[in-house]
């Protein structure tokens, strides 16, 4: 078959036309794939694109007058503030009574650096059963939908890598006791990958090499899968946001969600008190009365280290990826089908095909993906809201195999959050001298969501105490 004219045309005039060096040798079926694959680039935006991020090195702008962003604290710092906390409560939790949010999950993410073959959603986080990460968040949303007398939906982004894996565990898993209605799968948007030479990298004779584009890409894939119609039907208003790789986070917190809506905020986020000035969080800012977050690799060392007159850091505020996400911000970024964020560069190992179609499998980075980030768009809301949260009972992220942001340090952290909540609720657990709970705890999510959760288990297991080195799973 010949291409279609007018796309041969527009990768012509975007100077990549030696990808079409294999055309003639391609099967029909082979050529139809690959015409469509080009027909979902913007050939327009390619050539700015490359010679802005790819044959440059762009340089984040910092502007001049920037400084660390606002925040509500984690306790009330007056009775007027206590009473807003306690409104907030109460308007959350009738928002989610009357059926006004939903949750959202990236998992579109390729996971590289945990070193797992599949889909991160599917990994084994749980410190005694090895519950998926996946079933930690179906569970919790069983739970709240319970609590509140009315199911949620959940939105789950993929990528095209990893969509239909993912569907698969939930199908071999029977949506983990979800009704499969409540889940909506929704697959964000791809980029080209681009060599150093600025042009476009073949995966195959017939094959862009294309990558995910970025969890920004989730605000323009909720449109156009459909997601965002589908909340307007169903009445919802809010997206509680959080990523795949977070067992520990609350999944509607109805703090956050009221304070959200009693804000009247399009786009609010939790805040962490960094634990020094390079953890890997995105850094809470503001500038010209703007919120943004700028990426830990982007904020410059001066600023970074900065400290107040206390000695504690200026840029405190960091970002564990929780956001509240109004529904109708979303549309109007993604009105007329485009939206517009800033692109970041990643160099990347990229596999790929050489000039003359013979497999190049680098050992150095030989190319750029680009990705958008979601919280590029906190600046474009009209208004925001930062609200600091609990390290211990909200951000347990699970990156690499050891060490930092761990699945050893995340079974950790939700054996303390477990032990910690039933402690609260009377009941004894063994601690070694350093403090580390001495024992093997996991509670389900399905019957604890939250203290209050707690106290009513403890209360009808009858449970006192838990035994020194027992290792159990409480559902
Ligand atoms: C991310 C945030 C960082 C934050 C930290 C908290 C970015 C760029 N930075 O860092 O500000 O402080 O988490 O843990 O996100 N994903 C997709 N599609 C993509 C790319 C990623 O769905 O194309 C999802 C992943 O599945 C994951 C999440 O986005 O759930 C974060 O991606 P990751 O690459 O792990 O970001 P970090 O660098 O860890």
């Amino acid at each position: 078959m010949k291409l279609d004219q007018t796309l041969a045309n527009a990768i012509t005039a975007a100077g990549q036309a030696d990808l079409l060096r294999f055309w003639d040798t391609l099967t029909e079926e082979q050529q139809s794939a690959f015409a469509s694959q080009l027909a979902g680039v913007n050939w327009q935006e390619m050539p700015r694109l490359i010679a802005e991020y790819v044959l440059q090195r762009p340089k984040t702008e910092i502007p001049a007058d920037l400084g660390p962003a606002p925040y509500f604290p984690l306790k009330p710092r007056n009775a007027e503030e206590k009473a807003l906390y306690d409104r907030a409560r109460a308007r959350g939790a009738e928002l989610l009574r009357a059926g006004k949010v939903s949750c959202l999950t990236v998992a579109g993410g390729q996971g590289t650096r945990l070193g797992f073959d599949g889909p991160k959603g599917t990994y084994p986080i749980g410190p005694v059963s090895g519950r998926p990460l996946f079933e930690y968040f179906a569970e919790s949303i069983r739970r709240i939908g319970a609590k509140y007398g009315r199911p949620l939906r959940w939105y789950l982004m993929t990528s095209l890598l990893n969509r239909a894996a993912t569907e698969e565990f939930f199908r071999k898993n029977s949506f983990f006791g979800l009704d499969p209605e409540q889940v909506f799968f929704f697959t964000q948007g791809t980029m080209p990958a681009v060599g150093y030479d600025g042009k476009l990298l073949l995966a195959s004779k017939s094959s862009l090499s294309l990558s995910p584009d970025g969890h920004g890409g989730t605000l323009l894939a909720l449109r156009k899968s459909g997601a965002l119609d589908r909340m307007t039907e169903d009445g919802v208003e809010y997206l509680s946001y959080f990523q795949v790789d977070n067992p520990l986070v609350p999944v509607a917190d109805p703090l956050f969600i009221g304070l959200h809506d009693l804000e009247k905020s399009e786009m609010s986020a939790i805040m962490l008190a960094k634990t020094n000035p390079y953890e890997k969080l995105g850094n809470f800012c503001v500038s010209g009365g703007h919120v943004s977050i700028i990426e830990y690799s982007d904020l410059p060392a001066e600023l970074a280290e900065r400290r107040n007159a206390d000695g504690s850091l200026a840029f405190i505020a960091g970002s564990p990826a929780i956001h509240m996400i109004s529904r109708e911000f979303v549309a109007r970024l993604t009105a007329g089908g485009s939206l517009k964020l800033p692109w970041h560069r990643a160099d990347k190992k990229i596999p790929c095909i050489d000039a003359d179609g013979n497999p190049v499998h680098p050992t150095e980075p030989n190319g750029v993906k680009l990705e958008s980030f979601i919280f590029d768009a906190m600046p474009l809301a009209e208004r925001t809201m930062v609200l600091e949260g609990d390290r211990k009972s909200v951000f347990a992220p699970t990156k690499n195999p050891t060490g930092v942001d761990s699945v050893e340090s995340c079974r950790a952290m939700l054996i303390d959050r477990d032990a910690r909540r039933l402690e609260a609720a009377g009941v004894k657990v063994p601690r070694r001298a350093d403090g580390v709970v001495d024992a093997k705890i996991e509670v389900s999510p399905l019957a604890v969501a939250d203290d209050e959760d707690m106290i009513d288990f403890v209360r009808t297991r009858g449970l006192k105490e838990i035994a020194p080195g027992a290792e159990l799973v409480l559902d």
